[in-house]
């Protein structure tokens, strides 16, 4: 059993609108691989960028690439274990000349473990978040600080894209490495954001994403993020957002998710636990009550719409009446669907050297409790689904099973079997549904 697990996945995001071509033997060629969240899927777009206009072409297999790239995540130990499985394999292919170079950016690379693993596995470049821009001299274009930056537009232009709107983050949580890796809250300006948006819509650009660590904390000269919000909403045909903190949440977002029709009426609002004693162990700034009336208002302004969460089991301190309460928060906000992660220890964090380690076997029984509870909410809640007609924005195009992937407005994903391309919608009938999924019979038009 994994440690993370999404009891709802949305449809997976391609890294890019670009196939990956068989590359001709005189070109340059380079891999990347991606790990973590959407603000890295985002950046290994510019990353992509950067590559093509050095003249590479992309590879998706190691062993055809001069230069691999790892953009990499530090958010808990696993996603470190499994970036150094893939160093071991390159290092591998690298003494058979197969892989030239190795690069690995991202939070890892930000992160003091970096200088250790540059050592134990012969890396020749490492670079922070901050300081992406670098790649550019390394594939030999100038380095160009205000041209490789978040304002930058990566190679997707499709009909999916992520707009940054802020980066870094000013919460100091317990077991966060974030902060350290990401830095401090750097809000883009309104009239930069409206600028990109407007221009993917006009290049095709259907379905927009603003993306921040906590995106709802988004502020600049004198506007929150509900006039951004309100803003690009009449700037796109869709929008919708992520990651947001409750404590920046305000009631008139909440509503404007449920009024405007453009705003996707999922919300993701990790909450981490069910106990106040915990969440002020964690320094999360806000009270299960105060969480609990959030999503009230987030139910009644969109009662057909999907919320979901981040839970951590097993941060040290958890009490047996800790996990009760995290029990007792889930029946009552009954999410759609949530990742629910065991605690990780992060070096540099506060948690890491707090007492009060939870014993692993108990860690692993209050993940399944939760993830059970989780499931069995979400698999209630999509029966409502079956039967009705939805209008179904297609994500990705169909498999051989002839199944695309879509993403009703309430923000539930469905499969549906439809040749019809990403980017469209169609309207079909939901026959069934899952904890995870709903299914839709073929579109009625
Ligand atoms: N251990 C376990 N989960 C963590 N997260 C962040 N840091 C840790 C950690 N040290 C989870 C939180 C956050 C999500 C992105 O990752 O739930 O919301
Ligand atoms: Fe990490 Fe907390 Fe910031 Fe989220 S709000 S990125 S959990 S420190």
């Amino acid at each position: 059993m994994s440690s993370t697990t999404r009891s709802t996945p949305t449809a997976p995001i391609p890294l890019s609108s670009k196939p990956a071509g068989q590359a001709n033997p005189d070109t340059k060629t380079a891999c990347i691989r991606t790990f973590g969240c959407q603000m890295n899927v985002h950046d290994s777009d510019r990353i992509r960028r950067m590559i093509q206009d050095a003249g590479y072409a992309e590879v998706q297999r190691y062993e055809d690439a001069d230069l691999v790239i790892l953009n990499t995540c530090y958010v808990r130990e696993n996603a470190v274990d499994r970036v150094k499985g893939h160093l071991g394999e390159l290092n591998r292919l690298r003494r058979e000349g197969r892989v030239k170079r190795v690069a690995l950016t991202g939070c890892i690379g930000a992160a003091e473990e970096s200088a250790t693993l540059q050592q134990t596995y012969d890396i020749d470049l490492v670079l922070g978040t901050h300081n992406t821009y670098e790649l550019a001299e390394f594939v030999g274009l100038p380095t160009m600080l205000e041209t490789y930056t978040p304002e930058l537009p990566g190679t997707e232009g499709g009909h999916n894209a992520f707009v940054t709107i802020m980066t870094g983050c000013n919460y100091q949580c317990s077991y966060c490495i974030v902060p350290t890796v990401r830095g401090r809250m750097l809000c883009r300006p309104m009239g930069s954001v409206i600028a990109e948006v407007e221009r993917l819509v006009a290049g095709g650009t259907g379905y927009v994403t603003l993306l921040g660590q906590t995106v709802d904390a988004w502020r600049h000269e004198g506007k929150r993020f509900c006039d951004l919000l309100e803003a690009v909403s009449e700037s796109t045909p869709r929008v919708w957002f992520t990651t947001s903190h409750p404590s920046n949440m305000e009631d008139r977002t909440l509503r404007a998710i449920g009024e405007r029709d453009t705003i996707v009426k999922r919300l993701h609002l990790p909450v981490q636990s069910g106990s106040d004693r915990m969440l002020r162990v964690m320094h999360r700034g806000y009270k299960a009550e105060r969480y609990r009336r959030k999503i009230e208002v987030f139910r009644e302004a969109a009662p057909d719409g999907t919320l979901t969460t981040d839970i951590i089991v097993g941060h040290p301190g958890e009490t047996e009446e800790d996990h009760e309460q995290t029990l007792k928060l889930v029946e009552d906000c009954a999410f759609d669907s949530a990742y629910i992660f065991k605690f990780s220890p992060r070096r540099g964090t506060e948690a890491a050297s707090l007492p009060g380690a939870v014993p692993d076997a108990v860690v692993q029984r209050r993940f399944l409790e939760v993830l059970r509870q989780i499931e069995r909410n979400a698999f209630e809640r999509n029966q409502r689904k079956v039967g009705g007609v939805e209008e179904i924005y297609i994500r990705h195009g169909s498999t051989e099973d002839g199944k695309a992937i879509g993403e009703t407005w309430s923000g539930h994903a469905v499969h549906v079997k439809t040749g019809v391309a990403p980017g469209n919608y169609v309207k079909a009938r939901i026959e069934s549904a899952g904890p995870h999924v709903l299914y839709a019979g073929e579109p009625s038009g």
